[in-house]
C-alpha cells in the first residue's frame, strides 16, 4: 500500500453537532483526552464565553493555559489520525456553522438524554443529512435521571427521520446508573459514581449471563433484560451500508462529564466512521488518493483584534498530500500560488505544518485572496462544487450613514459577503433597491457592523425586517414569471436568483400551497 493510501486510511474527519449545552465541549475535551493531546481532562467549568465571536475553546483555553483554535482540532488514537471540526452552537452560531459541515465527512449528534432532540441539533442534523453522510449519536448525561432511550429513539426518528440501532444500551440511570451493555463486544461497562474514573469492564455471555445478577439491582435488571429483548426483536438491524450512507444511525450511552462511554464511543466510531472520501468538481469526482494535492475553502475567519486583520482561510484538503512551499493554482483567479506558511490546528498548539493529507484540514493566511468555495489544485483546474448558502433567520436593510463613504462601504459589505459571515440580497422590482443583509445567528449584524466600522470605516444603518425564513424559488419559466408579478418581498441574491422573504413558517406554506408547481428550497442548492 502507498504511502498515501496510509495516510488518508488513518484519517477521520467530522464534527459534532448539538444544541447548546447538550454537553459538546465536554465530549471534545474527552476524546482530546483519549489522544493525549490534553494532560488532564476535567470538567470545563464556568458559563459559555459571551464574547463576540469567539467559540468554546477559547474558554477552555482560559481555563486550561492551553492553546486551542476555534475551528478544528487534531488528535491521534491508537493509530488514527482524527479531524475535530468545531461548530460552534452559542452566541455565535452562524452559517459557517452549516458551512464547516461540509468538510466533515461523518458527524456525531450529541443529545442531552432529559431534552432529547433540540432546536439547533435538527438543524445541523438536516445539513448533514442532505449530504448523506453517516450520523453517529451519543446520548449524553446518563448519570442525571432523562428520558426514556426507546421515547429518545423514537423522538429521533419522527423528527429527524433517522432509524437508530443502539450499540451499547444503559442499564438503569440518574442516581441509579449502572452502566452501559456492549451488544456488540457482549460487555458490560460498569460505572462507579463514587469513582467514575475507575470503569470496570466484565465480559458476559449476553444479557442473561447470571453474572449480571449478582452486580445490578434485580428491579433494574429485570426491565434491562426486558429492553434487550425488545431491541432484539423489534429495534432495527445493525447493517453497515445503511449506517454509510447516513440512513440509520449507531447510537450510544454515555456521561461525557464522567468520561464515561466516551472510550467505547470512540473506539466503534473509529471502527465505523469513514475516511476521508473524495468530492465532486465541475470535471468529475475527485477521490481523495489522487497523486495531486486539491483542497476547497469552507470558511474564512477574521481577526477581531484590529492589530491583527488578517484572516484565515481553511481549506479541506480533498485529494494527496500538501508539502510546504508547494506551489498550486488559485482556479477562480487563475494564478499560482505559493503555499508558505498553512499552519496545522493542534489541540495544544497552533504550529507550521511541513506536510498534511486528504481529509486534513490547513489555515492559509488570507491577504484578501479567498473566498468561500474556492478551489486551490496543484496539477488541475477543476473546481469544487458551489458551497452552499443556508436560509438566514434574521434579516435588515442595510445602508451607509454618510453618502461619501459609500465606496468603502460596498468594498466592506463584498468582503464580508465573500467570507461568507452575511448573505446579501437585493430587493427585487422596487425602487429604489434596497440592499438586505440576511444572518443565521444574530450576532452577526453586530460583528458586521464593527467590522464595517473599524476596517473600513464605514458607520451603518440597520433597518430590522420582519422575516425569518428565505426560501430560493425554482419552477417553471411561467410559474415564475406569475409568482414574480404577484408575491411580494421577493429579493435576489448574488448570483440573481429568486429568494423570497416570509415572516414565518405559516406565510412560506400559504404561498407554496398557491403555486404547487413551485419548489421552495431552504439552500442555493436547491436540495
Ligand atoms: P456545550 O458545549 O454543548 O454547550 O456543552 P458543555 O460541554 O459546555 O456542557 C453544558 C453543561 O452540561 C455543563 O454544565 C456541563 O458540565 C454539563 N454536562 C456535560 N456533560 C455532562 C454529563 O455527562 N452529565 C451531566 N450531568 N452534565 C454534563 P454547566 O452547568 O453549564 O457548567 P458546570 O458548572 O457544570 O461546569
Amino acid at each position: 500500500m502507498s504511502t498515501l493510501q496510509k495516510e488518508i486510511d488513518s484519517r477521520k474527519t467530522f464534527a459534532i453537532i448539538s444544541h447548546p449545552d447538550a454537553g459538546k465541549t465536554t465530549l471534545t475535551e474527552k476524546l482530546l483526552y483519549f489522544g493525549g493531546a490534553i494532560r488532564e481532562a476535567g470538567t470545563v467549568k464556568g458559563k459559555k464565553n459571551t464574547k463576540h465571536a469567539t467559540s468554546d475553546w477559547m474558554e477552555i483555553e482560559k481555563q486550561r493555559g492551553i492553546s486551542v483554535t476555534s475551528s478544528v482540532m487534531e488528535f491521534s488514537y491508537e493509530g488514527h489520525h482524527i479531524n475535530i471540526l468545531d461548530t460552534p452552537g452559542h452566541e455565535d452560531f452562524s452559517e459557517d456553522t452549516y458551512r464547516t459541515l461540509t468538510a466533515a465527512d461523518s458527524a456525531t449528534m450529541l443529545i442531552d438524554a432529559a431534552k432529547g432532540v433540540e432546536a439547533q441539533t435538527k438543524k445541523l442534523f438536516k445539513v448533514c443529512s442532505m449530504r448523506g453522510i453517516p450520523i453517529f449519536t451519543f446520548i449524553n448525561k446518563l448519570d442525571r435521571q432523562g428520558r426514556d432511550p426507546f421515547e429518545l429513539m423514537e423522538e429521533m426518528e419522527n423528527l429527524l427521520g433517522i432509524r437508530s440501532v443502539p450499540m451499547n444500551w444503559p442499564i438503569g440511570m440518574g442516581r441509579d446508573f449502572y452502566g452501559i451493555y456492549d451488544r456488540h463486544q457482549q460487555q458490560v461497562e460498569l460505572y462507579n459514581a463514587d469513582n467514575p474514573a475507575h470503569v470496570e469492564v466484565k465480559k458476559i455471555t449476553g444479557p442473561d449471563d447470571p453474572l449480571l445478577d449478582e452486580l445490578i439491582d434485580p428491579s433494574f435488571l429485570a426491565q434491562f433484560r426486558e429492553e434487550i429483548e425488545l431491541l432484539d426483536v423489534a429495534g432495527d438491524m445493525y447493517d453497515v451500508d445503511k449506517i454509510k450512507s447516513g440512513e440509520l444511525t449507531p447510537v450510544f450511552f454515555g456521561s461525557a462529564i464522567s468520561n464515561f462511554g466516551v472510550q467505547n464511543f470512540l473506539e466503534h466510531f473509529l471502527h465505523l466512521a469513514p475516511s476521508p472520501v473524495g468530492r465532486e468538481s465541475d470535471q468529475g469526482f475527485v477521490a481523495p488518493i489522487r497523486d495531486s494535492f486539491s483542497g476547497f475553502v469552507f470558511k474564512i475567519q477574521a481577526n477581531m483584534n484590529p492589530k491583527h486583520r488578517d484572516r484565515i482561510a481553511f481549506l479541506r484538503i480533498t485529494s494527496g498530500k500538501y508539502t510546504q512551499g508547494m506551489h498550486v493554482n488559485h482556479v477562480r483567479l487563475g494564478k499560482s500560488l505559493r503555499l508558505t506558511q498553512p499552519t496545522q490546528f493542534l489541540a495544544q498548539d497552533r504550529s507550521i505544518i511541513q506536510e498534511a493529507y486528504a481529509g486534513d484540514i490547513i489555515g492559509l493566511y488570507d491577504p484578501g485572496t479567498f473566498r468561500i468555495g474556492d478551489t486551490l489544485a496543484e496539477k488541475d483546474n477543476f473546481q469544487f462544487a458551489e458551497m452552499p448558502h443556508f436560509s438566514p433567520e434574521h434579516f435588515a436593510v442595510i445602508s451607509v450613514k454618510d453618502a461619501m463613504k459609500h465606496k468603502s462601504f460596498e468594498k466592506g459589505l463584498q468582503q464580508l459577503t465573500e467570507e461568507g459571515a452575511v448573505q446579501l440580497f437585493h430587493t427585487y422590482n422596487r425602487y429604489p433597491e434596497q440592499q438586505i443583509i440576511g444572518v443565521v445567528g444574530v450576532l452577526q449584524f453586530e460583528v458586521m457592523e464593527y467590522r464595517l466600522n473599524n476596517e473600513y470605516n464605514a458607520d451603518i444603518r440597520l433597518e430590522r425586517l420582519p422575516f425569518s425564513i428565505a426560501r430560493w424559488v425554482d419552477g417553471s419559466d411561467t410559474a415564475l414569471e406569475q409568482f414574480k408579478k404577484r408575491q411580494r418581498n421577493l429579493t435576489t441574491d448574488r448570483d440573481g436568483r429568486i429568494v423570497a422573504l416570509f415572516d414565518n413558517e405559516f406565510q412560506m406554506r400559504t404561498a407554496a400551497d398557491k403555486y404547487p408547481e413551485l419548489t421552495f428550497y431552504e439552500n442555493s442548492f436547491r436540495k
